[in-house]
């Protein structure tokens, strides 16, 4: 199996007997490319990635590895394959037989839903646009260049269900998705930690790590969808987020494993005398993660949501894990636990679960996002260094629902405005550190050498040697 470059648009959903959906596409494909070259990867169209690219959902199709210039990638779509008399298994729908079109009451909210998911691709690849200009090395330029390429095929797969499914506001909404941009005054991106700037690489590696973990636990909690198409596609998404948050644990594991051997060759944890050396100082990673955690976990949304029990209970967006779950799966009557603020301090309050399915998911976001802290604590903890990263209270620097703009401490207090603005220099990224990350940002071309800043990787890309030549500038 090899690519096929002389087929337009590689599929495996029958595009070439579908002609009406076949030239709809098409008709997109070329505004997909002119966005491509506009506010896809800065500088870098005309380099030789070596990429992977999916070109069919079997094992041995979807990861074909090879050198490619990234305007001729083949963005294509693909479901996992469907399941025999697939049932509806959660909601007030349950044991009736999986929808395999759009159900004329659910319509609005199925094309909200695709929409809102199908945003937050383009709008990543908006955002990380400069940074192939500053890459560490060669291997870490490729590897933004595959979840930019892959972030693009996610929006190729919600454009297709929008197109199939969704007839002409479909095909307006996926021009709608090229039109808005990342941090665009007049029309930004939907979510807002999808206009946020990604400007250096450790905001990247964070990026990877906290908000491609949002784009995992959303797909999760779609995969679970009664809409069978969608279920299918973002299933097969899954399989390319796997590769991003490995990016981003792998890449600030990196970062914390160069400085912590520079601690110890300079016997310091002075930050001046690290940054002297040129090595990220471990308390600015700590507030780089705090930022990018709490802006993450704002994307779930409300802590009490009716459109949440709404997407839950018509079988639209399920839970995380939803099959492995041993309650009814109606949720009728559950309740769950959300914090909100009483007299001056955080207190739980009970809420009905179906309302509450934002928190669930972010919940379990969190749980799951812990993990990679703890393996980045084991690299410091091997290095023989007292200090600990941290997850920060998940109160902490929130905006939405019913923590949005309360001060809370990184460890759950709150506090008052005094305290916040004396302290939020020690919580939160300040103008000068993002001003020392930006200036320790420069490419390093030569395949096999890395930037002062990062340790280079244990092993290579698709068991290449970390000095293969993966990007070739031309
Ligand atoms: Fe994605
Ligand atoms: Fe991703």
């Amino acid at each position: 199996m090899s690519i096929n470059y002389s087929e337009k648009i590689p599929n495996n959903v029958n595009l070439s007997e579908d002609r009406t959906l076949q030239r709809a596409l098409e008709h997109w494909q070329p505004n997909y490319l002119q966005w491509w070259q506009d506010m896809g990867p800065d500088g870098s169209q005309n380099f030789d990635v070596y990429l992977r690219t999916a070109v069919s959902v079997d094992p041995q199709g979807w990861a074909q590895f090879g050198h490619v210039k990234m305007p001729d990638y083949r963005w294509g779509i693909f479901l996992n394959p469907a399941e025999q008399d697939r049932k509806i298994h959660f909601g007030d729908h349950i044991g009736e037989a999986a929808w395999q079109d759009v159900p004329g009451e659910h319509r609005a909210n199925l094309r909200r839903i695709i929409v809102t998911q199908g945003d937050t691709e383009p709008a990543s690849v908006e955002q990380q646009r400069h940074l192939g200009l500053t890459a560490p090395s060669q291997y870490d330029l490729r590897n933004l260049f595959q979840v930019n390429v892959e972030e693009g095929r996610h929006l190729w797969a919600m454009v297709y269900l929008l197109h199939k499914y969704f007839g002409k506001d479909g095909r307006e909404e996926a021009e709608a998705l090229l039109e808005r941009n990342s941090g665009n005054a007049d029309n930004p991106r939907i979510l807002e930690a999808f206009n946020e700037k990604t400007p250096d690489w450790l905001s990247f590696f964070m990026f990877t790590y906290f908000t491609d973990r949002d784009g995992k636990f959303q797909l999760c909690a779609l995969a679970e969808s009664a809409f069978d198409p969608l279920a299918r596609t973002t299933k097969f998404m899954l399989t390319e987020e796997a590769h991003h948050m490995f990016v981003g644990e792998s890449g600030v594991g990196r970062v914390i494993q160069r400085t912590v051997d520079m601690m110890n060759q300079l016997k310091t944890d002075n930050v001046d005398k690290l940054r002297a050396a040129g090595v990220i100082d471990l308390p600015t990673i700590q507030r780089y993660l705090n930022f990018h955690f709490s802006v993450t976990i704002d994307l779930f949304g409300a802590d009490q949501s009716s459109n949440a029990a709404t997407f839950y209970s018509s079988g639209l967006k399920g839970r995380y894990e939803e099959g492995k779950r041993t309650d009814d799966h109606v949720l009728k009557g559950n309740v769950y636990k959300i914090l909100a603020v009483e007299n001056g301090s955080l207190v739980e309050k009970e809420v009905p679960m179906l309302n509450a399915l934002n928190e669930v998911l972010r919940d379990d976001y969190i749980k799951d996002s812990v993990g990679g802290v703890e393996r980045w604590n084991r690299i410091i903890e091997k290095a023989g260094i007292d200090f600990r990263l941290k997850v920060p209270h998940k109160a902490f620097h929130r905006n939405i629902g019913s923590l949005a703009g309360v001060k809370v401490s990184p460890d759950g207090r709150v506090v008052s405005d005094a305290e916040w603005s004396a302290k939020q220099g020690e919580w939160l990224p300040t103008e000068q550190d993002r001003a020392y990350v930006a200036s320790l940002m420069g490419r390093v071309v030569e395949p096999g050498k890395f930037a002062n800043w990062i340790a280079p990787p244990v092993m290579g890309i698709n068991r290449q040697p970390v000095d293969f030549e993966y990007v070739r500038f031309n």
